[in-house]
């Protein structure tokens, strides 16, 4: 695959199981996220495994921080003359009841998922623009259409972003660029031991889980044919069927299960 690859949150879980996909298909990535170890450790494997493969960028980037966004993008320019797709991936999980939630809480999630999100939206627009074409991939969640109890932060951004993916898709259709949303179910990665540190108690896996390399590969077969939205796991229609059409079914099945 003959094209840039930007992934922020590329140290741990959905980011690093796209790297190890996009890095044998001879993809040049550019990496980031706070752990910059972490991210050595992955571009030197996807180098030692596959040393036709471009050496990946790896630069830390504080999502949360527009001029580390910035200098993400300018680093990859510089680099590689370019971004064809950039994948608004990094992000956390926390899990409070709404008036439990910290004021503290509430800003740190807005400004890591949904700031961080937009940082990299804007500034994809940006290089991308002038060369008319691009591709622009927001990872958010099945919590984005229908939010479950003690999620009400973290489904707040990701709504929010499914929000700019909406209206971004549209405004830059006519530039050449595509911009999509990613919604998995639970997925195996680091996302609930980072949840249940921030939270302060445990917190498990919803339901059926799946892979990041399944989650992964799907998101690479989209930047072949691009759709609007990916929904990884596929019983999730049926949740979201049943919470849009039943909603108060749909509450009294949640609370027996948070009951229980
Ligand atoms: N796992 C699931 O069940 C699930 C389900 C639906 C959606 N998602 C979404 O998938 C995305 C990836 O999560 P994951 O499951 O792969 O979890 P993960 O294994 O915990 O990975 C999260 C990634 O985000 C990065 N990150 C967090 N805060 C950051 C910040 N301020 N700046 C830069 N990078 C930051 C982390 O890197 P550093 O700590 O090194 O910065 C890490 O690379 C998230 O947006 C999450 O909401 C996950």
């Amino acid at each position: 695959m003959d094209k840039v690859v930007l992934i922020t949150g590329a140290s741990s879980g959905i980011g690093a199981a796209l790297a190890r996909e996009l890095g044998p298909q001879g993809a040049k990535l550019v990496l980031g996220a706070r752990r910059v170890e972490r991210l050595n450790e992955l571009a030197a494997e996807i180098q030692q495994s596959f040393p036709s493969t471009p050496a990946p960028l790896v630069q830390r980037c504080d999502v949360g921080i527009a001029a580390d966004v910035e200098a993400l993008f300018a680093a990859a320019e510089t680099r590689f003359g370019r971004v064809d797709v950039a994948v608004a991936n990094a992000g956390y999980g926390l899990n409070a009841k709404v008036h439990e939630t910290s004021e503290e809480q509430m800003r740190d999630i807005w400004q890591t998922n949904l700031m961080g999100t937009w940082y990299v939206m804007m500034h994809a627009a940006r290089v991308m623009i002038p060369r008319r074409s691009g591709h622009i991939m927001v990872v958010s969640s099945v919590v984005a259409r229908r939010s479950l109890p003690e999620t009400g932060a973290y489904a707040m951004t990701k709504a929010a972003q499914l929000s700019l993916v909406q209206s971004q898709r549209v405004e830059l259709a006519a530039h050449g660029i595509y911009v999509s949303s990613v919604h998995p179910a639970s997925t195996e990665t680091d996302f609930f031991k980072e949840a249940s540190r921030r939270s302060g108690h445990p917190v498990g896996m919803i339901g059926q889980s799946q892979t990041a390399q399944a989650v992964a590969r799907k998101m690479v077969r989209r930047m072949q044919r691009p759709r609007p939205e990916l929904w990884p796991a596929a019983g999730s229609w049926l949740g979201l069927w049943m919470a849009s059409a039943l909603p108060s079914l749909t509450d009294r099945a949640l609370a027996r299960k948070s009951k229980g």
